[in-house]
């Protein structure tokens, strides 16, 4: 039986959340008087021996991440929370900062400390205006309360910033410009933010949940937190989960429990009979609820069964659900996103939309299929950043797992007016 593991969700069920004396009576805190026992090298070590991975979808580990920034630099080091959280599918960093929004202050406390910064940056997904006004609260109190500020003992600010609805600004160098009010869109990697982040400065970018999972590491110590989860997947992990559930919401549970038994005995069963399963947020291949017999949810165990953690936006879709549709929603999405820089991606987005949709409406050309997957080749590796990869994952996955859903053989045959 599957159980939940509430280690970074303990604190959500109170309506304080942004009383910073609750905070404190609830353990507040104590995550960072722990780390500041530490050398902030012993920090990073630590970090490191927990196993934390990044989970804003690459999974990257954290100490290591850390690890990278220059001691001697004579640059100021900046910290930068993700908290654009704009992947179809993922709702869960939200529920992290409307509900206990110190637990994510700590935790990048601690990261601050641990790479030398005295600034930290939360750059916000614009349309969460409820999760801005907890977190403005929040910041208020602990800046009256001395625990933030030039005056209090670490001398740390924490400034808030709020994205304008880009999808590209989550993807960490665009969300670098736009803080720096330019344009958002992506930088061509190396160099590295870690080396040359905001400003040219080097910087950390961590995401809500990955951030928030710091506190707890400290807070309960990392033998704890290390024994949670799988070997190389440590810890818990929240999914938002969505779809033909019983009991969609966001969970959080050891990495590592099998798949079926999450969604039965968590999630409170199905309600119709499942065909398509994406795991990780709409940039992951699809699963065929076939293929989810004995899949773990863990980095490693998804990647066997051809798909990724990613995001943990958890979701299920029923057999009343064509996978061309879902291809075809995804891929407007991507088309309306793209940024714009690279050819592949800007160009390739719309034709993939406007194949779908010919596909779609009953009206596709012979080849069409044949166009979609090398369309798909020429994008997949071909542009600056991942977004052009997760543009096309979906899409050939759910031709490649449902091919009779894009059965052109069985359509009538039009020539549009435009040949
Ligand atoms: C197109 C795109 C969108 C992304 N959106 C987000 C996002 O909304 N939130 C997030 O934390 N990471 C997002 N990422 C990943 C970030 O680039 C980066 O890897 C992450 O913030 C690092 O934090 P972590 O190491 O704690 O996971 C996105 C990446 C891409 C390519
Ligand atoms: S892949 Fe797309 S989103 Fe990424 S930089 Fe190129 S055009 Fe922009």
């Amino acid at each position: 039986m599957v159980k939940e593991n509430r280690l970074l969700l303990k604190n959500i069920h109170y309506d304080d959340q942004i009383d910073l004396l609750a905070y404190k009576s609830r353990g507040g805190f104590l995550g960072l008087q722990k780390a500041l026992e530490k050398s902030p090298a012993e920090v990073i070590e630590i970090v490191k021996q927990s196993g934390l991975r990044g989970r804003g979808g690459a999974g990257f580990p954290t100490g290591m991440k850390w690890g990278f920034v220059p001691s001697n630099s004579g640059k100021p080091v900046y910290l930068v929370c993700n908290a654009d959280e704009s992947e179809p599918g993922t709702f869960k960093d939200r529920l992290l900062m409307e509900r206990d929004p110190f637990l994510l202050i700590e935790g990048m406390m601690i990261a601050c400390y641990a790479i030398g910064s005295k600034t930290g940056f939360i750059y916000i997904r614009g349309e969460y205006q409820y999760s801005h006004y907890i977190l403005t609260k929040a910041l208020q109190q602990a800046y009256s309360s001395k625990i933030l500020g030039k005056d209090s003992e670490l001398g740390i600010d924490i400034i808030i910033h709020r994205g304008a609805g880009a999808y590209i600004c989550g993807e960490e160098t665009a969300l670098l410009n736009s803080l720096e009010g330019k344009k958002g869109q992506p930088r061509i990697k190396p160099p590295f933010p870690a080396v040359k982040g905001l400003y040219n400065c080097p910087t950390v970018i961590n995401n809500v949940e990955t951030l928030c999972a710091v506190t707890r590491i400290f807070e309960h110590g990392v033998e704890e937190y290390a024994s949670l989860g799988t070997e190389k997947s440590r810890g818990t992990k929240l999914f938002s989960v969505s779809g033909i559930v019983n009991k969609p919401g966001v969970y959080e549970v050891e990495l590592g429990v099998d798949m079926v038994e999450f969604l039965n005995d968590i999630c409170g069963g199905l309600k119709a009979d499942p065909k398509i399963v994406i795991p990780g947020g709409s940039s992951v291949p699809a699963l065929k609820w076939s293929e989810c017999d004995g899949v773990k949810l863990d980095y490693e165990s998804l990647a066997a069964a051809g798909t990724m953690l990613g995001s943990g936006g958890f979701m299920v879709f029923g057999q009343d659900v064509s996978a061309l549709e879902l291809a075809l929603n995804f891929s407007k999405f991507y088309a309306h996103e793209s940024c714009g820089q690279c050819t592949p991606c800007r160009e390739g987005a719309k034709w993939l939309v406007e194949i779908l949709e010919r596909v779609y409406s009953r009206k596709s050309y012979p080849g069409d299929l044949e166009k979609i997957s090398s369309l798909c080749s020429q994008i997949a590796g071909h542009t600056i950043c991942p977004f052009g990869d997760a543009l096309v994952t979906p899409i050939l996955s759910l031709m490649k797992k449902f091919p009779e859903d894009f059965n052109f053989d069985s359509f009538d045959f039009q020539l549009s007016s435009a040949t």
